[in-house]
C-alpha cells in the first residue's frame, strides 16, 4: 500500500479523520524519504511486528532497514532502566515536590539531567511525566503527579519535556486521560463532560503536544465522552480525532503496560504501539484483521511511520543520538543540582521565628521520628528507582551543625509490617549462610538449586519453562529474649510450614494482575510470633507458585520479615519526650511510608500512620522549640499544625534528602516551595474525598472545580491553601498593572511590583489568578492564570512581568465545538497564594 495514499481511517462523530499522510516537515526531510522507503520494503507481517514490543522495555529492530531497537523505561524521578540489576539511578524528589518549586527553569535543568541519565542507562524514551491531576488527595499516584492545577501542571511538564527532548531523549507523557486514581484502575470508566475534559484534564496533554512531545501513553481506564464509551487505548474520538487530528500529534501513542484489550478497536481507534511484548492482542491477530479488511493497511502504515519517526528522533533510525553528558548519579554536579532542587521544593507551612536555625547556638538537638531514622524518599510502583545513596537527616544535620550533639530517637514504629529479614539471621538446612531455593517441576522434582544470601524481598525471574513452583527453606535465628515475630508474604498459591507444621495453604493462583495492582510489591503476610529465651530458631519451608505475568515474564515473589523484641511504642514515645526535653531544639520528622503512598492502591485515610500525631504533641509539650518536618508526597492531616512553632513540608525527597533538609533548616538554601495542591484541615472538608468508582464509573461531577477551585466554590477553609509557602523573607505587594498586549497568544500582560521587606535575600513565587463575572455559572470562582519565580535581595523591590495566555481566558463551547474568548471584564488578582491576593486590577476582553 502506498504510504502517501490518503485513506480515511474511520468517521467519528466529532471532527477530523486520520490519514497516513506524512507531515509537511517530513515530506521534505531525508527522514521522511527513509520512512517511505522502509514502508515499501517491509512486508505486512514485519510492519505489524513493529507495533508490539519485543520485550518488556524494547521495541523490535530490523537491521535490513537500518532500524535499531528503541528502549523505553520509567521515569520521572530517575531512570529505572531495563533490568533490576542495571545499577543505581539518580533519584529526584517525587514530582509533587519538584512541582512545589513552581520553577520552569529548574524543571528544564532536571529534564536535561534525566536525559543524561537515560542515555547512561541505554534508554531512548522516558515514560514520563505524569500529567494526570491530583483530583483527590486519596489518589495512590498523587505523589507522582505534579499538581492539582491544570495550568501549573502544563507549564512545568512542558519545560521538563522540552529539555529532555532537546537532548534527543523522548518523553512519553501519561496517562491519557482521566486516570486520576488507582482503585479498579484497569477497568473503571471515567465520565467527564466535554468542557471539563477540554479545560481541565486534556489541558496539560494539549500543552505538551504543542511543546512537541514524541509519545503519549494511553491509560488503563475507559473514558465516557459524549456518548462514546471506550477504553483509552481504543478511543477513536480522543486518539484519532482530537490528539492526532485536531492537535496534529505526530508521535507514537503507546498503551499503558498490558492495557490493550482488543485487536481491531484499538488498531482503528488510534493506538500505535502495544506494550509490553512479545505477545498481546495484535501480532498475528492484527495481520489477520488487515487481511480480512477489518483494519486498512494504511492504518498500519501510519503507525509504522510514527514508530520510525520516533526511532529517527532518538537516533535509532537513520540518525545519530544527540551527544549529552552522562554523569554518574553520585557525581558532584548531579548531587548539587538534586540537592538544590530538593531544598528549594521544601515548603514552610508555619514559622514563628524559630527557623532558620542558627547553627552556632545549638549544642543539643533531638532528632525524632520513624521517618527521621528511615526517610521515605520515593513512592511505590513503576517510578521506583534504586538510588546510589540516600543522605539521612542525621548525616545532613551533622554536616550542617558540626558543633551540636544530635540524638536520634524513633518515637514508635509507623508501619504495620515488620522490617525485611536481615541476611545475618538465615541459614540453609546444611548450615550455610542464606536460604536454600529449589526450583521444582510439576512432579516436584528439583530442577535447580541455589543459595540466596539476601533474604527480605525475594524476586526471581524463572527462565526454565518446566519450573512451576519454587521452595524456600531456611532456619531463622531468633536472638534476644522476648517476643519475635516472623512474617512470610508469599504472592499467589503457596504452602507454608513453620517448624514442620503447615500454617497456611492457598490454591489461589495469580497472574499479571498482581503487577498491575502493585500487590506484589507489598504482599500480605502470615505472622508467626515466637517467645524466645536465649536463642531460638524458626524453620520455615515455603513453596510458592511461579507467576506467569504475560509480558512481564515468569517470576516468584516472597517477602520475609522479622521484628525483634524491643521497646514498645509507649516506651519509644517516652524516650522521644526525654530526648526533646534535654535538647535546645527538637526536630520531629513525621510522614507516610511505603505502605501508604504507591501506585496500585488509593489511600483509605489521610491521617498520618501510627501514633505520629501523639508523638508531635508529646515532643512539643516536652520542648516548645520544636520543628516538625512532614515527609509525604500527598496531603496528610496535621491536627497540630498551628500549635507547633515551625513546620516544613519535605516531600518524598530522593537521594539528597538529608542535606537538602539541613540546608532548609539552617537557611543555607531558602525553602521557597509553594504547595502545588491544597492541604485540608480535616478529611471531611475535602471536595473530592476519594474518587472511587461506583458500579465501574468515576464521575467527575465537580466539573471544572478541580483542587483549589473546588475549595473556593464550596467556601471551605483548608489548613493551607494552594500556592501557600512562607519562605524566610517577608513580602509587600506594591502594585499591579495589566495591559492589553498585541500578542495573539497572550492578550494581556500583568506587571507586579513587590518588595522584599526582610533583612534576607528571598525568592518569591508571584501568582496571578483570574475571575470573571458570574454569567457563566460553570466557570470557577477564580483560576490560576500565570506565575513567576523571582529572586529579590533584602530590602529591595522588583517588577515581574507575567504574560496571561489567551487559553487562560478562553472557555470550550460544546455548542460550536470550539474555544471561545468570552468578552467582558475580568478581575486580575496578584499575590502569594490562591487565598492571599492583595492586589487586583481589571482587564477587559473586547
Ligand atoms: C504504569 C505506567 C508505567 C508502566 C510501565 C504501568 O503499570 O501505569 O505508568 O509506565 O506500568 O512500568
Amino acid at each position: 500500500m502506498a504510504w502517501h495514499l490518503e485513506v480515511e481511517v474511520r468517521e467519528w462523530s466529532i471532527g477530523v479523520t486520520t490519514t497516513a499522510t506524512p507531515t509537511a516537515s517530513e515530506t521534505t526531510s531525508a527522514a521522511a524519504a527513509q520512512i517511505r522507503t522502509a514502508l515499501d520494503e517491509l512486508s505486512l507481517e514485519e510492519k505489524v511486528r513493529l507495533l508490539t514490543g519485543a520485550s518488556t522495555w524494547s521495541l523490535h529492530a530490523i537491521q535490513r532497514i537500518g532500524l535499531d531497537p528503541v528502549t523505553v523505561s520509567d521515569g520521572p524521578i530517575g531512570v529505572r532502566g531495563t533490568s533490576d540489576d542495571g545499577g543505581p539511578s539518580v533519584q529526584l524528589p517525587a514530582p509533587s515536590g519538584t512541582a512545589a518549586t513552581w520553577d520552569v527553569d529548574l524543571l528544564a535543568r532536571l529534564g536535561t539531567l534525566i536525559a543524561g541519565e537515560a542515555r547512561r542507562k541505554g534508554v531512548d524514551v522516558v515514560l514520563a511525566p505524569v500529567v494526570n491531576l491530583q483530583r483527590t488527595p486519596a489518589g495512590g499516584r498523587h505523589f507522582e503527579c505534579l499538581a492539582e492545577d491544570p495550568h501549573l501542571t502544563a507549564e512545568l511538564a512542558a519545560s521538563f519535556v522540552s529539555a529532555l527532548q532537546a537532548s534527543g531523549v523522548g518523553a512519553s507523557v501519561k496517562h491519557f486521560v482521566g486516570n486520576e486514581q488507582e482503585t479498579e484502575r484497569t477497568s473503571y470508566v471515567s465520565r467527564i463532560d466535554e468542557r471539563t475534559l477540554r479545560e481541565v484534564y486534556l489541558a496539560p496533554f494539549e500543552a505538551l503536544v504543542e511543546a512537541g512531545v514524541w509519545s503519549v501513553m494511553a491509560a488503563y481506564n475507559g473514558v465516557s465522552l459524549g456518548g462514546v464509551e471506550q477504553t483509552a487505548t481504543a478511543h477513536g474520538p480522543l486518539l484519532n480525532d482530537l490528539l492526532k487530528g485536531e492537535w496534529g500529534f505526530d508521535g507514537v501513542v503507546v498503551s499503558d503496560w498490558l492495557a490493550t484489550k482488543d485487536t481491531v478497536s484499538s488498531a482503528t481507534g488510534g493506538l500505535d504501539l502495544v506494550m509490553p511484548g512479545p505477545g498481546g492482542p495484535w501480532d498475528d491477530a492484527l495481520v489477520a484483521a488487515v487481511e480480512r479488511g477489518d483494519v486498512p493497511e494504511a492504518v498500519i502504515d501510519d503507525k509504522v511511520a510514527r514508530i520510525l519517526r520516533l526511532a529517527h528522533r532518538v537516533g535509532a533510525f537513520g540518525s545519530d543520538p544527540v551527544e549529552v553528558a552522562t554523569p554518574e548519579p553520585d557525581d558532584e554536579t548531579v548531587r548539587s543540582l538534586v540537592r538544590e532542587a530538593t531544598a528549594r521544593s521544601i515548603v514552610v507551612l508555619g514559622n514563628d521565628g524559630l527557623l532558620p536555625l542558627a547553627p552556632g547556638s545549638l549544642r543539643k538537638v533531638a532528632l525524632v521520628g520513624a521517618n527521621a531514622v528511615e526517610p521515605f524518599v520515593q513512592g511505590g510502583g513503576s517510578a521506583f528507582v534504586q538510588p546510589p545513596h540516600v543522605v539521612s537527616p542525621l548525616e545532613g544535620l551533622r554536616r550542617a551543625l558540626p558543633g551540636a550533639d544530635i540524638t536520634l530517637v524513633r518515637g514508635g514504629i509507623t508501619e504495620r509490617r515488620a522490617p525485611l529479614l536481615p541476611a545475618s539471621l538465615v541459614r540453609t538446612p546444611r548450615g550455610a549462610a542464606g536460604i536454600l531455593v529449589e526450583f521444582l517441576d510439576s512432579a516436584d522434582r528439583v530442577r535447580e538449586e541455589r543459595v540466596m544470601t539476601d533474604p527480605g524481598a525475594l524476586w526471581f525471574p524463572i527462565d526454565d519453562p518446566a519450573v512451576v513452583r519454587v521452595r524456600f527453606t531456611t532456619a531463622i535465628a531468633l536472638r534476644g529474649d522476648g517476643r519475635h515475630v516472623v512474617e512470610v508474604g508469599p504472592v499467589g498459591a503457596h504452602e507454608l510450614a513453620v517448624d514442620g507444621a503447615t500454617v497456611s495453604t492457598s490454591e489461589h493462583r495469580v497472574g499479571s494482575e498482581v503487577v498491575l495492582d502493585s500487590s506484589y510489591s507489598d504482599p500480605a503476610t502470615i505472622e508467626t510470633p515466637v517467645d524466645v529465651h536465649g536463642e531460638g530458631h524458626l524453620h520455615v519451608s515455603l513453596t510458592v507458585q511461579v507467576i506467569d505475568a504475560d509480558a512481564y515474564g515468569r517470576f516468584v515473589r516472597v517477602h520475609l520479615r522479622h521484628r525483634a523484641p524491643g521497646a514498645s511504642i509507649d516506651e519509644e514515645l517516652a524516650q522521644a519526650e526525654d530526648a526533646a526535653a534535654a535538647a535546645d531544639v527538637a526536630i520531629v520528622v513525621v510522614g507516610t511510608n511505603p505502605e501508604t503512598e504507591s501506585e496500585g492502591w488509593d489511600r483509605p485515610s489521610l491521617a498520618l500512620p501510627g501514633r505520629q500525631d501523639e508523638l508531635v504533641r508529646r515532643v512539643l509539650a516536652a520542648n516548645p522549640r520544636t520543628v516538625v518536618v512532614v515527609n509525604a508526597g500527598a496531603p496528610v492531616i496535621l491536627p497540630w499544625l498551628d500549635e507547633v512553632p515551625a513546620v516544613l513540608w519535605w516531600w518524598l525527597p530522593g537521594q539528597e534528602a538529608g542535606d537538602a533538609l539541613a540546608d532548609a533548616l539552617v537557611g543555607a538554601t531558602e525553602p521557597s516551595g509553594r504547595l502545588p495542591w491544597t492541604l485540608p484541615a480535616a478529611e471531611a472538608d475535602v471536595p473530592v474525598p476519594d474518587g472511587l468508582p461506583t458500579d465501574g464509573y468515576v464521575d467527575y461531577a465537580e466539573r471544572l472545580d478541580v483542587g483549589h477551585r473546588g475549595w473556593d466554590r464550596l467556601g471551605r477553609t483548608p489548613a493551607r491553601e494552594f500556592g501557600f509557602g512562607l519562605g524566610y523573607a517577608q513580602w509587600r505587594y506594591d502594585a499591579l498593572e495589566v495591559e492589553a498586549s498585541v500578542d495573539e497568544s497572550a492578550p494581556a500582560l500583568a506587571r507586579v511590583e513587590l518588595t522584599n521587606t526582610s533583612g534576607r535575600d528571598g525568592r518569591e513565587v508571584v501568582q496571578i489568578y483570574l475571575s470573571a463575572d458570574a454569567s457563566d455559572p460553570v466557570r470557577p470562582v477564580r483560576w490560576l492564570a500565570g506565575f513567576a519565580v523571582v529572586d529579590v535581595a533584602a530590602g529591595t523591590s522588583a517588577t515581574v512581568e507575567i504574560p496571561l495566555r489567551r487559553r487562560r481566558f478562553e472557555t470550550w463551547s460544546t455548542e460550536t465545538g470550539s474555544w471561545t474568548l468570552p468578552a467582558g471584564e475580568y478581575t486580575v488578582h496578584a499575590g502569594r497564594s490562591s487565598r492571599d491576593l492583595p492586589l487586583t486590577a481589571t482587564h477587559v476582553i473586547p
